[in-house]
């Protein structure tokens, strides 16, 4: 008892840490010191953006970029100090391709980044960047993503401690303030702060993070948002609804599973759903199939689908998106022990199908087959787009730079590179060949969980996913090569990515119902 109150007590003081990261606000007037960064196209817009310079320090950095020979394009920086009354002047170039959105929100990434041990407030001179209160706003939404820092469990360093001012607001500068506020509480915000969300859930350690405190985490995260159910399955209430692949998963672990169901019904919408499973493996150890122990810990992080799932309807119920859209997190830890399920285990899914288990290791597509079953069943949705870090073949093929996209209808598929391409998450579409309906028949059961020697992992991954759907759009998103990051992008530090919650934001606020195309084959 005594334990477990202890236990309660870290997890409630987890829970109420705060986020940490600068404050982000909007201004017409530059502050009169700190730090400012000013993103430049030529050297023409030194007179038209910097306008806050002074004279003399506008001369000097107009002699610095000449002798530097700056190139003004997206990526280039130069960091100046002891100019005027600023701590640092640093130069952002802003030419280049792509969507506008992404390069402003790459720029805003950027700037965090580079100033994030500026012990003082920072400026961003955003006027005349794209389209005024919105280009402002996702310069904003780059900011905090880049800025993101997970420091619950660090204690002060006093080699490098942390100073006031580094919490101290970062400003965004442009010529009608009250109109960014307005776009960045209206778009900007919600997301940030769900992206924020799913990070933290997934950098938690599994001694932290495991089913039910996933569900606690979620409820805690939309307690007072219109709009919104939220339901956890219990072990019994999935025995009752024959949900024998997700349990066969939790069978291993102390912790017992969940299904967790999070519906949001925006303001006007009558539509069907569309439905984000995820992959909400708390600690992957592979179960009795153990992985080898090298690397083993980023395991806790195979629960990114499921939090990327629940985040994308956190951001859009804040936001009061008018759209229908449920996340369902299929939550189990993987473990071997005296009740883990043994290879060659069969076990009977909610829909009926018959599985063999081959590999303990490949668990994902075990509680995704149940999580999309429950997903049709209930909801009869529009489409179902499931989410998962599920193979290690995927980021083979793909690296850290898509994800892989699997879909029999191309209708859907295109809604979703095209979103992908917009919010900056890119995908890479994969081959569904009906062949892989064969390479994954089992001796004796409906369908075995793996075929003996690997063959086109993502893609066999993707179809014994797809075949507990009987007819519903369907399309699979494999973020294992994208969900954790060895090295920062200018709006993704280092470590646990969050990804696909700005993809599916997009995807599901454009969305247009598309023709059935998937069949069972
Ligand atoms: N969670 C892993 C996939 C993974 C690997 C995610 C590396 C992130 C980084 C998944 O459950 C798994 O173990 N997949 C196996 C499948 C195999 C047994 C068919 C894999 O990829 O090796
Ligand atoms: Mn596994
Ligand atoms: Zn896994």
């Amino acid at each position: 008892m005594r334990r477990l109150l202890t236990f309660a007590l870290l997890a409630a003081s987890a829970l109420s840490a705060a986020p940490a990261a600068r404050p982000i606000q909007f201004a017409e007037q530059a502050p009169a010191g700190g730090a400012l960064v000013l993103p430049l196209g030529s050297a023409d817009e030194l007179a038209t953006r910097g306008t806050m310079l002074d004279g003399a320090t506008r001369e000097a950095v107009s002699r610095a970029l000449a002798s530097a020979d700056f190139r003004y394009r997206a990526g280039d920086t130069l960091a100046l100090r002891g100019l005027g009354p600023w701590t640092q002047i640093l130069i952002l170039g802003t030419t280049g391709e792509g969507d506008q959105a992404v390069r402003l929100q790459t720029l805003g990434g950027t700037a965090a980044q580079e100033t994030a041990r500026e012990n003082g407030p920072v400026a961003i001179a955003a006027t005349g960047l794209g389209t005024g209160a919105a280009a402002a706003a996702q310069i904003g939404v780059g900011a905090r993503l880049g800025g993101y820092r997970f420091d619950r469990y660090r204690s002060a360093d006093p080699e490098h401690p942390r100073r006031p001012g580094e919490d101290a607001p970062l400003t965004i500068l442009t010529d009608d303030a009250a109109a960014a506020r307005a776009a960045w509480q209206r778009d900007g915000e919600a997301m940030a702060e769900a992206v924020y969300f799913a990070r933290d859930l997934i950098t938690e350690p599994a001694n932290i993070i495991y089913p039910e405190s996933f569900v606690e985490r979620t409820r805690e995260a939309f307690r007072g948002i219109d709009g919104v159910r939220i339901e956890a399955l219990d072990v019994p209430a999935m025995e009752q609804l024959g949900m024998n692949a997700i349990l066969s998963v939790g069978r291993g672990s102390a912790r017992p599973p969940r299904m967790l169901i999070v519906e949001y019904r925006g303001p006007g919408s009558q539509d069907a759903p569309v439905v984000l499973a995820g992959k909400g493996i708390t600690f992957d150890s592979g179960g009795i199939s153990l992985k080898p122990g090298s690397g083993m810990w980023a395991m806790k992080g195979d629960m990114g689908g499921a939090a990327a799932a629940v985040a994308t309807v956190l951001s859009l119920a804040k936001s009061r998106a008018p759209v229908h859209a449920v996340a369902i997190a299929a939550l189990a830890e993987n473990m071997p022990s005296g009740t883990a399920s043994r290879p060659g285990d069969v076990v009977r899914a909610m829909n009926g199908r018959t599985i063999e288990i081959l590999n303990t290791d490949a668990e994902g597509r075990l509680v995704l087959a149940d999580a999309v079953a429950l997903a049709e069943q209930r909801f009869r949705p529009a489409a179902i787009v499931d989410i998962a870090t599920l193979t290690g073949a995927v980021s083979t093929a793909l690296g850290d730079e898509y994800a892989g996209l699997f879909s029999r209808s191309d209708a859907l598929a295109d809604q979703l590179l095209s979103a992908g391409r917009a919010a900056g998450e890119e995908l890479w579409r994969l081959p569904l060949h009906k062949n892989y309906a064969e390479d994954m028949q089992s001796d004796i059961a409906d369908i075995k969980n793996v075929v003996e020697g690997g063959g086109p992992g993502a893609g066999l991954g993707a179809h014994f996913i797809g075949s507990f759907i009987a007819d519903t759009p369907w399309a699979h998103l494999d973020i294992a090569g994208v969900d954790v990051r060895s090295s920062a992008t200018p709006t993704v530090p280092e470590g646990m990515a969050g990804f696909g919650i700005r993809l599916l934001d997009r995807f599901i606020r454009d969305f247009r119902p598309v023709a059935d195309t998937s069949r069972r084959d």
